[in-house]
């Protein structure tokens, strides 16, 4: 299913492994430009929990594709925090339970699953006169001919680091050692999948985040969209 309009180039595509800052990167982006903010994996992570509020066996290919393509799935912004409804009800804080995350790689591994949802956030994007996605595969599936890609990265400890603060400020009971297996097996499964395996795009912009701020590298991706925009 090969991405046609060529002619869109307000998107900005931000790629990366878990904890490597792209969320509250692209959200910030996103502010910068007025553009829209899509997180893909809330959208990823919304399916596995309707699947799981649905009993549906997570190996079962075709029941999730159909599910996927019926699937009723909002993310909208409220302030600076994205809100994300399945059927109508807040789920924001249920698609980020430790149980449920182990849970969407398996979901998300499925070809017939990423075809319905690559489309839904196609669909979103171009609604926009502007988006910022993130997640894994943006830059080399979901809008390979974006004309800003970026994909981040940092140390797994640094990883680690963010991942459990960010937990914890969510009131999660987690600890260390669990966030540093979840990180590496994550990595792994979304790293060697046959499908949209997470990878930097040839011509994305690669930027270590492990000693930069949050404001840094929106910093650096605003300038490099700024300059390249004034050069059209
Ligand atoms: O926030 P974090 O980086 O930990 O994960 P996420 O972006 O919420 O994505 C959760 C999972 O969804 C990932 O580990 C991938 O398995 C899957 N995902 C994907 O396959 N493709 C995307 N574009 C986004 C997420």
């Amino acid at each position: 299913m090969p991405y046609k309009n060529k002619t869109h180039n307000e998107i900005i595509a931000i790629d990366g492994p878990a904890g490597s800052g792209k969320s509250t990167v692209a959200k910030g982006v996103a502010k910068r430009f007025g553009f829209l903010y899509v997180d893909t994996g809330a959208i990823y992570r919304a399916l596995t929990l309707a699947a799981i509020k649905e009993k549906i066996n997570l190996r079962d290919r075709k029941a999730l594709a159909k599910l996927a393509a019926r699937a009723d799935i909002q993310l909208n912004m409220r302030g600076d925090s994205l809100r994300v409804a399945l059927d109508g009800k807040d789920v924001s804080r249920a698609i980020r339970e430790q149980s449920l995350t182990e849970k969407v790689c398996c979901v998300a591994a499925i070809k017939e699953v990423r075809d319905e949802l690559v489309k839904m956030q196609r669909k979103l994007a171009k609604k926009a006169k502007g988006a910022v996605l993130e997640g894994r595969d943006i830059g080399t599936v979901v809008f390979p001919e974006a004309k800003y890609k970026f994909y981040l990265d940092a140390w797994p400890d640094e990883r680690t680091r963010r991942r459990f603060k960010e937990l914890r400020q969510m009131g999660q009971k987690v600890k260390v050692e669990g966030i540093a297996e979840d990180i590496e097996k994550r990595d792994k499964s979304d790293m060697t999948r046959e499908v949209a395996p997470l990878a930097r795009a040839r011509d994305a912009v690669y930027i270590d985040t492990t000693e930069l701020s949050v404001e840094d590298v929106v910093e650096k991706i605003s300038s490099l969209i700024g300059n390249s925009r004034c050069s059209i």
